[in-house]
């Protein structure tokens, strides 16, 4: 591909974007550091017009929709809590694929009363429980869901399972499937015009991953 635009694409570390390096490999593109090893936060390429953005999974959307970031990838969880203003959300990556759940101890449903649900996923459980008819009191966290109905501070939890193994070595199960995540490439609306070439070049480029390498 010719890069003849600068272009920024924010991804967050971890597994996202050790999955999104034969993706972006695919485009041509390959990062001249590692972000587990570097503290780099503005990774160069192979291409001294691309740069990546490497900042926390629940940032890459807010990047994406002011425009700092031409591209993104991020989780359709991040990107249902975010609303996806300002994003074009072109290509399902079909990777770093996991389940949204409810979760708790097995009976944890049969109790009586308005059940509380701790999560750091708010909308998609506000929305879930109101499209089932069900008033609950949610409290919001921002990490080890797992934690609450353990010390009572919730009945449920919604939380992504991949594996499950983080709510059995808690004692806890998988309940109620509420949608099936994956990570979507995301476009900033400005750039999507104003980059139209090279925007739809790099698309087209990860769509043919996505359909070459199924994961
Ligand atoms: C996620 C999720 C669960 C765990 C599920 O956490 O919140 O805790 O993975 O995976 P499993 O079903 O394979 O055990 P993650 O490790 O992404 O960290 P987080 O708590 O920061 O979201």
């Amino acid at each position: 591909m010719n890069f003849d635009k600068p272009i920024t694409i924010a991804l967050s570390k971890g597994r996202i974007f050790k999955q999104s390096l034969p993706l972006l490999a695919h485009a041509g593109i390959v990062p001249a550091d590692d972000p587990e090893t570097s503290r780099k936060l503005i990774l160069d390429t192979n291409h001294e017009q691309v740069k990546l953005v490497i900042i926390r999974a629940t940032d890459v959307p807010t990047y994406v929709e002011y425009g700092t970031a031409d591209l993104g990838v991020a989780g359709k969880d991040v990107l249902l809590e975010h609303g996806g203003e300002g994003l074009y959300e072109p290509v399902d990556l079909k990777i770093a694929r996991c389940r949204m759940m409810t979760a708790g101890y097995p009976d944890a449903v049969k109790r009586s009363g308005r059940l509380t649900v701790a999560t750091k996923y708010v909308k998609s459980a506000q929305q879930f429980f109101a499209a089932k008819g069900e008033q609950v009191e949610i409290i919001k966290l921002y990490g080890s869901m797992e934690l609450a109905p353990i010390v009572g501070l919730a009945d449920l939890i919604v939380d992504l399972v991949e594996s499950g193994n983080t709510l059995k070595a808690n004692g806890l199960v998988p309940l109620e499937h509420i949608s099936d995540i994956s990570s979507r490439l995301v476009v900033n609306k400005a750039s999507w015009k104003m980059k139209h070439g090279l925007v739809m070049q790099l698309i087209d480029a990860f769509r043919e991953a996505v359909e070459q390498h199924p994961s």
